[in-house]
């Protein structure tokens, strides 16, 4: 299907929430399904991908049940996942796959995972790796979907990652819970650690300390009752809009500002954004705030490496973000989004293009000049549900606007993003 999102008139205001956040929705439906006791997760979100983790542990046995808004999860234990009868499929979830492909790395069955065309290109040697050196058997085809797991007895290992990545982390902490012996992991710059944070939360010991993560083996987890904050990733393309557009005053309520996450807070500030953290407390051991955001002129920025983990999510709006500001923006080594749900980098090059904005590409580097104005054209999501926002966000700053093709995808992390986004202004 195709939307046009039409050149805003006025600035734009009001208050919202956002949906549960993506990744730590994927963790609590994961740690509640192997915990022994009952899990309550309040505000869990109705996105696709947090559906497909429920989907795959469904069909593993576990027990789900609908409690006005409230998530339970009825817990047996390690023990209690029962081989699936057939392939799970993780559909676009990349999170989805690789933390199960931990997981069941080390459940006594066999099983297999598959997803759709865009999560069987994406890259699983970086899990395979590691969890082979766990004892694990996990064969792809060609180390890409769909995967192929013999359940094994596992031993802890110390891993050096190459990446800078949560789901391999997260594949590997999940694997070593249930192994014999210590694991730690070892990753170039830190990532998100919210399995770490929802471990604890269901009774885990799990040690870290700057870029390392230790897990002892053999823990059992207890059931527990947790909110999930408002996702970050989601309330960006928000924060974006609101930031490009002068005059614009909204505020975004609880969410998550966990600052493995929080890079785009920083990278607008830097920018020049208005951002202001009005409340701030914790839910399920993670920080959550209310954000104000007011709008007016961005100035290009340098955004360095270190960020690219806390923002990895957010680059594709914060290209939109540097497209409307004064001067170039350079984002260093973002390299990693060529293996999201779709190649970011040549996705938003073409699409911002279209609109008449000047980005350059060399090698890792994108360099983002600011365009003012854009240009109307008709653009595409790529399938991609954060190439689709970010353009959505893009069009509201766009002299006669944008037609937007392909735009259901947003149901992946964000069911309601347009009528999100017209509860604004847009
Ligand atoms: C996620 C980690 C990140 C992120 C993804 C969600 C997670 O991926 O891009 O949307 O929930 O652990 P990588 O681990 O590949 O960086």
């Amino acid at each position: 299907m195709t939307i046009k999102v039409e050149q805003v008139s006025r600035p734009l205001g009001g208050e919202l929430e956002v949906p549960g956040d993506k990744s730590i929705g994927h963790r609590a439906v994961i740690m509640g399904s192997v915990a022994r006791g009952e899990t309550r997760i309040d505000n869990m979100s109705a996105g696709a991908d947090n559906s497909s983790t429920v989907a795959a542990f469904r069909r593993m046995g576990v027990q789900f049940r609908r409690e006005a808004g409230t998530l339970c999860i009825e817990g047996g234990g390690w023990d209690a996942l029962q081989a699936p009868p057939e392939v799970i499929d993780c559909g676009n979830s990349g999170t989805t796959m690789r933390l199960l492909t931990g997981l069941l790395a080390g459940r006594p069955f066999d099983t297999r995972l598959d997803g759709d065309d865009s999560l069987r290109t994406r890259p699983m040697k970086r899990v395979i790796d590691p969890l082979t050196r766990m004892g694990a058997e996990v064969t792809g085809q060609d180390g890409r979907a769909p995967l192929e797991i013999r359940g094994k007895a596992l031993r802890g290992i110390e891993y050096v990652s190459p990446v800078a990545s949560a789901q391999v982390k997260s594949a590997v902490l999940l694997a070593g819970l249930q192994a014999r012996g210590e694991t730690c992991l070892e990753e170039p710059y830190r990532s998100r650690d919210h399995t770490e944070i929802m471990a604890r939360g269901f009774g885990a010991s799990i040690e870290s300390a700057g870029r390392k993560v230790v897990v002892k083996g053999g823990q059992e987890l207890s059931g527990t009752r947790l909110r999930v904050p408002g996702d970050i990733s989601s309330a960006a393309f928000l924060a974006v809009a609101a930031a490009t557009i002068p005059g614009s005053d909204v505020s975004i309520l609880s969410v998550g500002c966990n600052p493995t996450r929080s890079g785009v807070i920083e990278v607008l500030r830097a920018m020049g954004a208005d951002i202001e953290m009005t409340r701030t407390w914790d839910e399920a051991g993670e920080p959550v705030a209310d954000f104000r955001v007011r709008g007016g002129v961005l100035q290009g920025t340098e955004v360095q490496p270190e960020l690219a983990p806390r923002t990895i999510d957010e680059y594709p709006v914060l290209f939109v973000a540097a497209a409307l500001a004064e001067g170039p923006t350079l984002f260093r080594d973002v390299g990693e989004l060529r293996f999201k749900e779709s190649d970011r980098i040549a996705a938003m090059h073409l699409e911002l293009s279209k609109m008449g904005v000047k980005m350059e590409v060399r090698g890792d580097d994108v360099t983002v000049e600011g365009a003012g104005e854009l240009e109307s054209a008709s653009v595409e999501s790529h399938g991609d549900h954060r190439v689709a926002m970010a353009l959505a966000v893009a069009g509201l700053s766009t002299r006669g606007g944008i037609a937007l093709s392909n735009e259901e995808c947003v149901k992946v992390s964000f069911p309601g993003f347009f009528e999100s986004l017209g509860k604004i202004g847009g």
